[in-house]
């Protein structure tokens, strides 16, 4: 059935993005306000981005999230959607004193995918909230910061709204208008840095980060001194590091960063523990691997989850690469075991080899997501690109 009143459509794309200075705590459950400031690498949405598609129109009888097997638009998590309209409600009245356009009052079809398997164990959530806020607030005409709103859905989610490398303020406002995220420098400011997603698990974390980070806040001292006395002047250290594109600095904070927040998981009642064997395994070869060079090349990070972040130098990655392969030897498992950007094969050295000296662990890391920095959410202007067609129904039903 054709219709007479056309659709606003418009389909963006957002960024995953890895935490250097971890975000793990809320002092407002209600408004998500972290405990403290966190810093994250926006990945490049080459290998890691959602895409998603919103359309709205006077025939709409409801909002509707129309992936698969459609989701329940009233959960808490997708309040990003009344937040965008009261903020474009706000905006109008205060801009130019008009009552809110109609456009405000229509329906919305939304529809949403991931480029990579949210069994990565990548934050598949950031890129998502951020992707639906920023397609929102374009469908709506919103125009201005997004924080408040990406925020709603997943705090990590505000720091993917922007690429390169962002920091996330914690505020100091009661009501988290100060709360927001903020770039510190984009993608093009350190070239040669690269990401390799080391896929260890592909299953579903048992505790998740909401839960998580609540029974942290209630239970572990460790936390509220890490926020209070030791995040503050990690934040300024990594910021310099990044300014200053200092790799063995930058790498040693995000490795100390991540064990802290590990600890402050085990310092948790009950503990609640992210990694796994290999987890450690891969952070001591990161360290067999930076003492046999005799500096920081490599420094892992791991979220809530036993897959690793490493961050490197392009001169480093096929060494680092060779490494991952000769400790975890490729196990056919149907997956590629080396996905992303290209990474030539190069030998390993004999006396790299007896460094390392670890047992072979055949299959332990499943496959690797080479990767870069990249840039923030982006409007996609080719139609055929939508998720939804011409009816604001899905294109390509699951
Ligand atoms: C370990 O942003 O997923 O990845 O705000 O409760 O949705 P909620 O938590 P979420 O937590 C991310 C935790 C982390 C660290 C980080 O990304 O900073």
């Amino acid at each position: 059935m054709a219709s007479e009143n056309p659709l606003t459509i418009v389909t963006c794309t957002a960024p995953v993005n890895i935490a250097v200075i971890k975000y793990w705590g809320k002092r407002d459950e209600e408004l998500v306000l972290p405990l403290n400031s966190s810093l994250s690498v926006t990945l490049h949405q080459d290998q890691a981005k959602t895409t998603t598609t919103a359309a709205i129109s006077k025939d709409f009888k409801e909002d509707r999230w129309l992936n698969g097997t459609e989701v329940d638009v009233g959960q808490p998590r997708l309040h990003v959607l009344p937040w965008v309209r009261r903020l474009a409600r706000k905006h109008r009245s205060t801009d130019d004193g008009d009552t809110p356009p109609l456009s405000l009052s229509y329906k919305v079809h939304i529809a949403s995918e991931n480029n990579f398997p949210t069994a990565a164990g990548l934050a598949s959530s950031a890129a998502g909230y951020a992707c639906l806020a920023y397609t929102l607030a374009r469908v709506y005409g919103v125009e201005g910061e997004l924080s408040e709103v990406a925020r709603r859905g997943s705090g990590s989610a505000c720091r993917s709204l922007y690429g390169g490398f962002v920091e996330w303020h914690m505020g100091e406002r009661a009501d988290g208008k100060d709360s927001i995220a903020q770039q510190v420098a984009p993608e093009s400011h350190w070239p040669e840095l690269r990401i390799l997603i080391l896929v260890v698990s592909t299953e579903k974390k048992l505790t998740g980060s909401t839960a998580g980070m609540q029974t942290s806040v209630e239970t572990s001292a460790l936390l509220q001194f890490r926020a209070t006395s030791v995040v503050p002047a990690r934040m300024a250290e990594m910021i310099q590091c990044i300014r200053e594109r200092d790799f063995p600095g930058f790498g040693q904070l995000t490795m100390k960063d991540s064990n802290q927040f590990h600890a402050t998981c085990l310092d948790t009642f009950p503990p609640i523990s992210y990694l796994n064997d290999t987890s450690r395994h891969i952070m001591d070869l990161v360290h067999r691997f930076n003492a046999h060079h005799g500096q920081t090349k490599v420094a892992y990070t791991f979220d809530a989850g036993p897959n690793a972040v490493v961050f490197t130098l392009d001169d480093t990655v096929a060494e680092f690469v060779a490494a991952v392969s000769h400790c975890f030897p490729p196990e056919s498992n149907g997956d590629k075991f080396l996905k992303g950007l290209p990474v030539r094969p190069v030998p390993l050295s004999d006396e790299l080899k007896t460094t390392l000296a670890l047992d072979p662990t055949p299959g332990g890391v499943r496959y690797i997501i080479a990767t870069k920095a990249g840039p923030g959410p982006q409007i996609l202007d080719d139609p055929h690109l939508h998720l939804l067609g011409s009816h604001g129904l899905p294109k390509f039903a699951a």
